[in-house]
């Protein structure tokens, strides 16, 4: 199982046309079958376009109806719930590790960005480019590296952006000697890598008001399929008719039954069908496929409750990974000293809670460690279970703790059972690694730590 994450921003009206859907949403909905995937609304990168508040709010509001929708129609409930879908601003450490990340990015590399260098081909001065676009590149490296894809499924017009995020990536994991950063590679299956328009010219993009759209009303899809290029040189429809380049059979080739297809296509050449049948059949085929997202987008439109209820769980899944990545950000250049706070609250969140591993353990092995006056080293056993999903580190582990001083003896513990917090980070004590806690209650006013029984417990059992 690999690890996929992905964007859309929600530019244009955020609605999605079907070169979005073969170009972006069918590979999402192919990965998530077999994978875990990452898939954000990238809310803040509108921002660099849309400054109407009105409009901005309205295309979040589309794009994240019809992606869910396309995602839901395609997918079992169970493939579905599998995908964390989120919203970009819902995650602060977004922003906040791009600031990190303009410091280790060069202006040249941003400079050489096509997105900015195309602006300025254009009609547009640098006066005109705002500093969002201009570093759009190094939000969707934060985007990318917070989560450590192994790969990010884009269009071919995003590909230079992911060379720069593993451009920028390696700048920061050479800087601050570490591996912080996993180096992403894009996923562009080519095939479908550009999807073109209803005119058969150009890439179909909303802009170009050359797409066949998904959620529209049926007339609309209808007017849509009418009005595609098909052949030209084709007068009458006792013509033979061209296949090559013609629109119709080439979103025939996705949208309808292969074998039908090829009878079409046979009696196109031989001037035996209309442009008007074959349409009538690519219309019914588009809404075949459809059928059941446009039914899950008119649910989802109706009940706003459940979409907020998917974003709200999509947040709090994603800001788990992010703020740990945060961390060894943190960590990494030098953010993290003696006078951090362990977060901005003091307080744990749920998400950090919930990744605190708790067993039972027997001590099979505890002695007074030499130059110590302080330490007891116990040996402990956490059974057969915890040896297959500690991958290879065996049963046992090594656990310091510091109590000789409330007059503790190694014989305290010796083959006694107790709790222990398991997923602690390896730390040096005194030349040798412990990994791990015991944990005792404390005795109130006397600070004298008191541990635990879980004699009767099942060796190796998980309490948290
Ligand atoms: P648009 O060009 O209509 O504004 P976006 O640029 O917002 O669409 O693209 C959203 C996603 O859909 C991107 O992953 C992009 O690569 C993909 N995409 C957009 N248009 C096409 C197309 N014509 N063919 C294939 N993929 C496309
Ligand atoms: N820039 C992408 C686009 O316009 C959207 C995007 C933002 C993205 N952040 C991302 C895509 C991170 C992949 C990964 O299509």
């Amino acid at each position: 199982m690999k690890r996929f994450l992905s964007g859309i921003t929600p530019s244009g009206d955020g609605s999605l046309h079907i070169g979005n859907y073969l170009g972006a949403v069918r590979q999402f909905i192919e990965l998530a079958r077999a994978n875990e995937c990452f898939l954000m609304v990238a809310d803040l990168h509108a921002l660099t376009t849309i400054q109407d508040k009105k409009q901005l709010s309205h295309n979040i509001e589309t794009l994240v109806l019809n992606e869910l929708a396309l995602l839901r129609g395609f997918l079992t409930e169970e493939e579905f719930k599998k995908i964390i879908f989120f919203r970009q601003s819902d995650v602060a450490e977004h922003t906040e590790l791009q600031s990190i990340l303009n410091n280790v990015t060069p202006l040249g590399l941003i400079k050489r960005a096509h997105a900015y260098k195309d602006k300025l081909q254009g009609e547009v001065s640098e006066e005109d480019v705002n500093m969002g676009l201009f570093c759009y590149p190094i939000l969707m490296a934060a985007d990318i590296l917070l989560y450590k894809p192994d790969l990010v499924p884009v269009g071919k017009d995003q590909k230079q952006h992911v060379e720069i995020t593993r451009d920028i990536a390696g700048r920061f994991n050479k800087i601050y000697k570490n591996n912080v950063f996993k180096l992403p590679e894009p996923y562009i299956p080519e095939e479908v890598a550009a999807v073109l328009g209803t005119d058969g010219k150009r890439k179909m993009s909303k802009s170009l008001g050359n797409v066949i759209s998904i959620f529209e009303d049926e007339e609309i899809i209808r007017k849509q399929v009418m009005s595609t290029y098909t052949d030209p040189t084709r007068v009458h429809a006792t013509d033979s008719g061209h296949i090559e380049g013609n629109m119709v059979f080439a979103y025939l080739d996705f949208f309808g039954e292969s074998g039908k297809v090829d009878e079409l296509k046979e009696a196109y050449r031989k001037g035996q069908v209309t442009d008007v049948e074959v349409k009538n059949y690519l219309y019914d085929s588009l809404m075949k496929t459809f059928v059941p997202a446009r039914k899950v987008y008119e649910e989802l439109k109706a009940n706003p409750q459940k979409v907020k209820k998917i974003l709200e769980n999509g947040a709090e899944k994603t800001r788990a990974v992010a703020s740990q990545t945060m961390q060894e950000v943190r960590e990494a250049i030098g953010l993290t000293n003696a006078y951090s706070l362990s977060n901005a609250s003091g307080y744990l969140t749920i998400d950090e809670f919930s990744r605190v591993e708790m067993r039972v353990g027997k001590v099979i092995e505890a002695t007074n460690k030499e130059g110590s006056d302080k330490l007891i080293r116990l040996v402990v056993d956490f059974g057969p279970d915890f040896a297959k999903a500690s991958s290879g580190e065996g049963s046992t582990r090594i656990i310091f703790t510091g109590v000789r001083e409330f007059g503790y003896q190694p014989s305290d513990f010796l083959n006694k059972q107790f709790f222990f917090v398991t997923n602690l980070a390896p730390r040096r004590m005194m030349g040798e690694e412990s990994q791990g806690m015991i944990l005792a209650v404390d005795s109130g006013s006397e600070k004298k730590p008191i541990f635990i029984s879980a004699d009767e417990m099942p060796i190796g059992a998980r309490v948290w």
